[in-house]
């Protein structure tokens, strides 16, 4: 049984899916043994809350320093015997030791198709202003392995999805939620599961 640790933000539609993805049999042998926020108010606690999972609000201003927040993030995943952590939506930069804690076990969402529009300042929907003000015709998905760079870790998998020439930040935002994100992410995590994802030098191989 894979345990997973799930780092959220924001109003965790990405953990739903994972969520639904675990409870429909597409992400096998999973269990979501905790959900830690950054936020007290993100609605991904609720949804957690929900479906009788674990969870808790771990703030870096409750800590001294960057480094006594990182420990004890460390000792709730570590607490909570986690084999994979997916970051769906958390908004706080991991420090390298965090990153150099669990290598390769730390997988993360972003809305683009990095390299593009990714790095320092490029989340939630300054990614999409972005894609539109460049005026790009396909941006998507990309779920990646953490390492102790922005967005820069070994990519897993992508999916693209078309800009349309009415999209507003938000109406792109949606649709690559829905249509690249909701499905890399499980799709990920269920390969995982299975051992079917292996990295080397720096590269994903995927055995479907
Ligand atoms: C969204 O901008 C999503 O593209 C990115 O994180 C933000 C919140 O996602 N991955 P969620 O609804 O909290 O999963």
């Amino acid at each position: 049984m894979l345990r997973v640790g799930v780092l959220v933000s924001g109003g965790g539609t990405n953990l739903q899916a994972i969520i639904d993805a675990i409870d429909s049999g597409l992400i096998p042998d999973t269990q979501i043994v905790t959900v830690i926020s950054n936020r007290q108010k993100a609605y991904a606690l609720e949804r957690a809350k929900n479906h009788g999972i674990e969870s808790q609000c771990i703030r870096p201003m409750d800590f001294e320093s960057r480094e006594a927040f990182t420990d004890a993030l460390i000792e709730a995943l570590q607490k909570a015997k986690v084999d994979l952590i997916v970051m769906a939506g958390y908004l706080v930069v991991l420090s390298e030791s965090f990153v150099k804690t669990f290598p390769n076990r730390i997988m993360n969402i972003h809305p683009s198709l990095i390299p593009s529009f990714c790095g320092d300042g490029f989340y939630g929907l300054k990614v999409h202003e972005a894609a539109l003000e460049r005026g790009v015709k396909v941006t998507g998905a990309t779920v990646h392995f953490v390492d102790e760079g922005t967005d820069t870790g070994p990519i897993i998998f992508q999916k693209a999805v078309d800009v349309l020439p009415d999209d507003t930040p938000e109406t792109l935002q949606k649709r690559v939620m829905e249509e690249a994100e909701w499905v890399i992410l499980p799709k990920a995590i269920a390969l995982y599961a299975q051992g079917k994802i292996r990295v080397e030098n720096g590269k994903v191989y995927v055995t479907q």
